[in-house]
């Protein structure tokens, strides 16, 4: 398995694992795979942030995080997560998700945030939000909006977040 920074050539293999593992997902608008394609056109992307996870030549899972604000202060949003559901429960995705942090690390990143299952991100130390007093700017229930804390010196930054407007939260 290796994890590395996506490529152009690998836009539409992302554009199709992204999709596929949608289509089977407990929560999803259907529109993910749109997403990551206007992501990474806006101010938000970090191309070193947007990882595949790739067996034997085919890309069969992908992450992206992009800039996020919170009282001024740039975070990372993790959104979205895909892997194929034929290499589900491998963990791939837990591999996508540490390396995502390591780099963020060497970027000087501080916190990064998502809005998931209180079943799966908790699992890599993700803790309610409002744990770091980091609040969302929609009504959620407070267990799926989750934040991690990338160094342990981070400072506390106490805000409401603002996502990307690609994210169509306003
Ligand atoms: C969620 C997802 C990225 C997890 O990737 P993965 O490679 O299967 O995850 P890992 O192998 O690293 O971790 C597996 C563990 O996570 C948990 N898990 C996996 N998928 C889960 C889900 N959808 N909800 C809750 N827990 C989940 C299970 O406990 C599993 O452990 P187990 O096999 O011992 O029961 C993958 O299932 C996926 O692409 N789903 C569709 C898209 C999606 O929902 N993305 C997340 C949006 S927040």
């Amino acid at each position: 398995m290796t994890i590395r920074a996506e490529q152009p050539a690998d836009y539409d293999s992302i554009y199709l694992v992204v999709k596929n593992a949608f289509e089977t997902a407990e929560q999803s608008d259907g529109n993910e795979h749109n997403l990551v394609n206007s992501l990474r056109q806006s101010n938000a992307f970090i191309p070193e942030l947007s990882l595949v996870c790739e067996i034997n030549g085919q890309i069969v899972g992908h992450i992206m995080f992009t800039k996020l604000q919170i009282s001024g202060h740039t975070g990372l949003a993790l959104a979205p997560l895909s892997v194929l559901p034929q290499y589900q429960r491998q963990g791939i995705g837990t591999s996508l998700i540490l390396e995502g942090h390591k780099i963020a690390q060497t970027l000087g990143y501080s916190y990064s945030v998502v809005l998931g299952s209180e079943k799966y991100y908790p699992r890599i130390g993700y803790l309610p939000a409002e744990t770091f007093d980091i609040r969302p700017c929609f009504e959620v229930p407070g267990k799926n909006f989750m934040a991690y804390k990338l160094y342990e010196n981070a400072p506390l930054i106490s805000g409401i977040v603002k996502y990307a407007e690609e994210f169509g939260i306003t």
